[in-house]
């Protein structure tokens, strides 16, 4: 059994190219005791990969070159000799960029499709849902009549914010790019309002689309969509910092100007919470994000979109146009064919 791959091939220089990438084979073993061969059928695709990309000190270890690119997926049991694991089974692990995996069982979750699709388990109802949920409710606390501002809102996380911060009785304010996304937001996520970082005017939009200020702002972004949302915080406004997606190719981009004074500043006299935070630290809430969020999206009242690229070949351009804002909602590799969807 051979398994198709993509490795890391050399580290990106600015935006990553197709250089970067290289598709392979690999002879997979035999399944030994206690292993099982998964056939990959969903494959997730997120912005913090570009980090990965890079030999910098981060969070998580820099893939190696030659080695295959790190991902959620959801798969299907083909073969197992491991107890806990029948053939048919779907499964959840971070099994990365490839077709097929032999593995251990280690970190897999066994998954019912009869409870969320397949595809959302690395979505809504996966890594990015819980990401929207625990630094919203957790780091942002909003309360009921505030006013919650999101970048990247039409995404796999912040539309999940923007959802959530309605259902608690927050008002819900998208910053989204192009304007069938910014009306997305609004028409069919439910969102009170969203503007365009591509405006010209994009801090009078944001200030207009928030008569009373801003409480909490969820930073996916970074850059000119930061400017606007810091000016326009309330005193005792918090800002879960999630990500800063327009620097991953470029790293920190700024004027002359050194702003880190007339921030801090801020900080101070607004008495402003600013706080990072990473969703892997957050596994004890997961069981809370599931039954609460798995309760709305039964209900229809948290609504998703996906981008799905049909075969593994077409990742890395993918890829690189999530970078670019290409995807339109959660970005999806369909890697084989998903047994549940009709
Ligand atoms: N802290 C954590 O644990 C954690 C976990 C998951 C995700 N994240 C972060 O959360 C953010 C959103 O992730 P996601 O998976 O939900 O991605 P996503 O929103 O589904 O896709 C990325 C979106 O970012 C926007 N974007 C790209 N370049 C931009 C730029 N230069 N300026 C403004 N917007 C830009 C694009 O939307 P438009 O077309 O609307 O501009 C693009 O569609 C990312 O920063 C990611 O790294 C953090």
């Amino acid at each position: 059994m051979k398994s198709q791959q993509v490795r890391l091939a050399k580290r990106p220089k600015g935006e990553p190219t197709a250089e970067n990438f290289e598709i392979a084979e690999a002879e997979l073993p035999a399944v030994g005791p206690g292993q099982m061969l998964v056939r990959i059928i969903w494959l997730s695709l997120d912005p913090y990969m570009r980090g990965r990309m890079d030999d910098a000190r981060s969070y998580a270890k820099s893939v190696e070159i030659g080695e295959v690119m790190g991902a959620g997926t959801v798969g299907q049991v083909m073969e197992s000799n491991h107890p806990g694991y029948a053939e048919g089974d779907f499964v959840l692990g971070m099994f990365g960029w490839q077709s097929h995996v032999v593995s251990d069982g280690n970190g897999v979750r066994k998954l019912d499709p009869a409870l969320a699709p397949l595809s959302t388990w690395v979505g809504v109802m996966g890594m990015p849902g819980l990401t929207a949920y625990v630094g919203l409710l957790d780091i942002g606390e909003p309360k009921e009549g505030e006013t919650v501002v999101v970048s990247a809102a039409s995404g796999a996380v912040g539309s999940v914010v923007g959802q959530l911060a309605k259902i608690k009785g927050a008002r819900a304010v998208g910053v989204a790019g192009p304007d069938e996304k910014v009306r997305y937001v609004v028409d069919e996520l439910g969102f009170d309002a969203c503007v365009s970082h591509r405006s010209a005017t994009l801090r009078d939009d944001l200030k207009a689309a928030c008569p009373n200020g801003i409480d909490v702002y969820f930073e996916n972004v970074g850059g000119p969509t930061l400017d606007a949302a810091l000016s326009l915080m309330n005193p005792f406004g918090r800002i879960p910092v999630c990500g800063m997606i327009s620097m991953y190719n470029t790293g920190p981009v700024g004027g002359d100007a050194d702003r880190l004074p007339a921030l801090m500043r801020r900080i101070l006299t607004d008495r402003l919470k600013i706080q990072g935070f990473i969703v892997s630290d957050r596994g004890n809430r997961h069981k809370a994000f599931m039954k609460e969020v798995g309760g709305y999206l039964r209900e229809g009242r948290i609504k998703y979109r996906e981008s799905v690229t049909v075969g593994l070949e077409n990742a890395p351009k993918t890829f690189i146009g999530l970078l670019r804002g290409e995807n339109f909602g959660k970005q999806l590799i369909q890697v084989s064919e998903d047994p549940t969807r009709g």
